[in-house]
């Protein structure tokens, strides 16, 4: 099997936490023989060649950052460019995010489902999974914790080239936390969380309060 991916995160190649996950992925993928080609959405250089190998290939793999939700805008942009295959192609979402629980995931989800058919292709699931916030900010070890997960996932997607499997689902994690759990995260996030973004804001520049309100 040969399979199309596509990066739909806006977040160019070097900063995409997409990047990242897939690099997993794709390990697993092709351990018994599987091979792909990958493009990013955000160099829009690349979107002739991506309209071009969407044409051409019957199994396509959409990796998508949750943003405010639902796709990423400039995701959206390129699809509408995109007419329906009709051709039996096959397509499989891989739809990650930063906050943890599934559910808001969900709505993204559905839209993907319906997504694959209006392109005119056979939909083979998505792969659901949030808690990727801190990917990028990390480096070896530390990173592959998070990302190195994804490595069976790409072993499961080998196997029929789609996420419809039980394992596949499971891998979502909670969909809702326990109460107790939801009210310790609201904590970190209040004191923890807050100062480690305060420290990223700065270290990007930012030399204003994070909840600066300039225009109000
Ligand atoms: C504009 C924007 C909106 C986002 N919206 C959500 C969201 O609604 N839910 C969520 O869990 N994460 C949200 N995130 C976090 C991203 O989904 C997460 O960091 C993801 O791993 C980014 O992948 P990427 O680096 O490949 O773009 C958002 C991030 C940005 C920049």
């Amino acid at each position: 099997m040969h399979v199309l991916i596509i990066n739909g995160s806006p977040r160019v190649k070097k900063y995409s936490n997409t990047d990242k996950i897939l690099e997993k992925l794709t390990k697993g993928m092709c351990e018994n023989g599987t091979t792909f080609e990958q493009y990013e959405v955000s160099d829009r250089n690349q979107w002739a060649a991506i309209k071009a190998a969407y044409e051409k290939n019957t199994n396509i793999l959409i990796a998508l950052p949750l943003f405010v939700e639902c796709i990423p805008g400039l995701l959206m942009e390129f699809l509408e460019t995109l007419a329906p295959k009709n051709d039996g192609s096959k397509m499989a979402f891989l739809l990650q995010s930063g906050f943890a629980e599934g559910i808001q995931l969900r709505c993204g989800e559905a839209y993907l489902e319906i997504l694959a058919g209006k392109l005119g292709c056979e939909y083979k699931g998505t792969l659901v999974k949030g808690d990727n916030f801190s990917i990028r900010f990390m480096d070896g070890e530390m990173r592959d914790k998070i990302t190195g997960k994804y490595t069976q996932m790409g072993r499961e997607f080998a196997k029929n080239g789609d996420f419809t499997s039980e394992a596949c689902r499971k891998f979502t994690g909670p969909e809702i936390f326990p109460a107790p759990v939801r009210g310790l995260v609201g904590l970190v996030f209040k004191s923890v969380a807050k100062k480690g973004f305060i420290k990223i804001a700065q270290t990007w520049g930012c030399t204003k309060p994070l909840d600066d309100k300039p225009y109000a």
